[in-house]
């Protein structure tokens, strides 16, 4: 299924946008960006409307259908667990990551659900920071988002250990919990 964009997905776009509007024109042009876990597609397209060439944007899912629903939109799309079908590099790495502790009652669901990180909150996010590294160009950076619920400090701390420099860019409170955006960069 694909995701329908909601708080989380545009608390990170607006930084998305953000980050791309500091990038001078000249940079603009060469800038590759890596949009894991795609859903709507809405940060490849915040990225194409900034200014980013459609060329240089690719949309990661796990889902088929997702990826279907993306190349309609002409969007290049790869059908990926994380990294494991991506070889290439990139400047800006987005990732709105499924962050919430699994739904005790979600196997009666039949599929994991676009939200869920693994049984703690945090598993898919700490895999992608391991993986993402091998990824990132020189200087690239990593806009993540997680929340309250996906225990900040343990991927903090396991960022750390991994050789991330870090900074929170946003923060947005919700009725029972809190959303945070942060950057990422190898030190
Ligand atoms: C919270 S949604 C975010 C969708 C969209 N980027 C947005 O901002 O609205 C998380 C997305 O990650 C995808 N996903 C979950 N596990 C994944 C994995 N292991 N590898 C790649 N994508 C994954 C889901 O299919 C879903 O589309």
């Amino acid at each position: 299924m694909v995701y329908q964009p909601a708080e989380d997905s545009y608390l990170l776009e607006k930084e998305v946008k953000s980050l791309i509007s500091k990038l001078k024109n000249k940079e603009l042009d060469k800038i590759k960006v890596l949009d894991m876990g795609s859903g709507s597609g809405i940060q490849a397209q915040a990225s194409i409307k900034s200014g980013i060439k459609m060329s240089n944007v690719l949309c990661v899912d796990i889902d088929e259908e997702v990826i279907d629903f993306l190349k309609k939109q002409k969007l290049q799309a790869v059908q990926s667990n994380l990294f494991s079908n991506i070889k290439d590099k990139f400047n800006l790495i987005i990732f709105n990551a499924p962050y919430l502790p699994e739904d005790k009652d979600e196997k009666k669901y039949g599929k994991v659900l676009d939200t869920t990180a693994g049984k703690k909150g945090f598993e898919i996010i700490i895999k992608f920071l391991e993986q993402a590294k091998q990824h990132l160009n020189k200087e690239g950076k990593i806009l993540l988002l997680f929340s309250n619920l996906s225990k900040p400090r343990v991927i903090l701390k396991e960022a750390k250990q991994l050789g991330y420099k870090y900074k929170k860019l946003a923060e947005q409170k919700l009725f029972f919990e809190k959303l945070f955006v942060y950057e990422f960069l190898v030190d």
